[in-house]
């Protein structure tokens, strides 16, 4: 039996993850479990799972918390819990289901201690990729991406050679805008982007995936996970979202990975990697699907997904900038502050102004909280602008 650390049990990824744990009992000891403040959903996990080990972000939830956990059980606490509990707990995998900047640290902690990252958490790998592929060879860790795109091209490269790769094609749902005219898109409502048609994720994600951000973030991602440069990366919408990527061979030969848009597939492969182990997931009925299509993105319409390949091209604090920025307007964008094309329009002008910091974790974070400061200037200028009078 494996033990597992859950970063993020709180959340879309970690709940899910803790499915398939109920449907495979004796599969996954859970040793730890993290969140930031969801005290409810964290307590009932507790009494269900009975870990050793619990963290929690936010000091007064921990606090709140604390008499609730059964005796011996340890908890971590404060800003710094996640990195203390993936450093001090031992444990073969960790499922890392954080959202946004704030699961880097944590990804490092993994791997430095050399053990195995189920990585959803693209935000660490956007931020500082480079650093964490250095990191988990040097100390003998894993990368094994939970995202449904990387596990299929995971999955379609399996025992073949990256110099054998002519290109790899990234597939994207297209979100709920895919065919809305710019005038529609103008007018988008927050409640208009939190409707995915296909997957139910969490609303940063799910708001990338209607401006095709989330997409830009995984060209980054896909980039360092598997070495490949801007010329070998493609994006094609795939509205049903069944195949999950391709890679194409020198040969001309393509492989697809497909099935159901659930993400206990994925989260499932990555538990048992490299094994392939049984689930009662279903697979890809043929009959249910008449027709799977495949269009070109449009670069009007969807200006976000460009900036993932100039952060390929530009590298540095590229990632870390363009992905502060967009959590920054997202939140604007989901407050009712700004429009639903000036997160593109805020993440592109702060992208311009970055500072170029590379090296470090402590530079990346840093350019990161820079970006942050530009972003909300971006979305205050242009909050006053529409305020005022014509
Ligand atoms: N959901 C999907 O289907 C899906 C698919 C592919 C990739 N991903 C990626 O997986 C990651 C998680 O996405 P999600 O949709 O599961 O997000 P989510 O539902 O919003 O859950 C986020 C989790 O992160 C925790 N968290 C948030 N801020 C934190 C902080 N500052 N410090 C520590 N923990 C924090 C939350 O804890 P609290 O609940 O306590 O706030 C929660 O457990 C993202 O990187 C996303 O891009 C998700």
């Amino acid at each position: 039996m494996r033990s597992l650390l859950l970063l993020g049990s709180t959340g879309s990824i970690g709940r899910q993850t803790l499915d398939l744990l109920r449907a495979e009992p004796g599969s996954h000891r859970v040793i730890g479990l993290a969140a930031r403040r969801s005290i409810d959903v964290l307590g009932a996990q507790v009494d269900e799972f009975r870990p050793p080990f619990v963290a929690v972000v936010d000091e007064e939830a921990a606090e709140t918390i604390r008499p609730r956990l059964p005796a011996g059980t340890r908890l971590f606490s404060g800003p710094a819990a996640l990195e203390e509990i993936a450093l001090e707990v031992d444990y073969d995998v960790a499922v890392h289901g954080v959202v946004g900047a704030a699961g880097l640290p944590p990804s490092v902690r993994v791997l430095e201690r050399g053990k195995t990252l189920a990585l959803a958490n693209k935000e660490s790998l956007v931020m500082a990729g480079a650093l964490l592929v250095a990191l988990a060879r040097e100390h003998g860790g894993e990368i094994v991406p939970v995202d449904s795109e990387h596990s299929a091209i995971l999955q379609c490269l399996r025992g073949e050679r990256l110099d054998r790769v002519r290109r790899v094609v990234l597939t994207a749902s297209g979100g709920p805008f895919r065919s809305a005219s710019p005038e529609e898109l103008a007018r988008a409502t927050p409640a208009m982007a939190l409707r995915h048609p296909n997957w139910n994720m969490g609303p940063r994600i799910t708001v990338g995936s209607a401006t095709l951000m989330n997409k830009a973030l995984e060209v980054i991602e896909l980039h360092h996970l598997f070495g490949l440069e801007r010329e070998r990366i493609e994006v094609v919408i795939h509205p049903q979202s069944i195949v999950h990527s391709l890679v194409e061979f020198v040969d001309g030969s393509v492989i697809a990975q497909m099935g159901p848009p659930d993400m206990r597939g994925p989260i499932h492969y990555a538990l048992h990697h490299p094994d392939r182990a049984p689930s009662d997931l279903r697979g890809f009925d043929l009959s249910r699907f008449k027709s799977l299509t495949f269009e070109a993105p449009d670069p009007v319409r969807f200006p976000a997904l460009e900036l993932g390949f100039r952060c390929v091209e530009e590298g540095a604090d590229a990632g870390s900038v363009l992905n502060a920025a967009d959590e920054v307007a997202v939140e604007a964008f989901l407050q009712g502050e700004i429009g639903f094309p000036d997160i593109a329009r805020i993440n592109r002008r702060v992208l311009d102004r970055r500072p170029g910091l590379c090296g470090s974790v402590a530079d990346l974070l840093r350019a990161d909280r820079l970006a942050r400061t530009c972003a909300r200037e971006e979305v205050e200028g242009l909050g006053a602008r529409t305020r005022a009078p014509a």
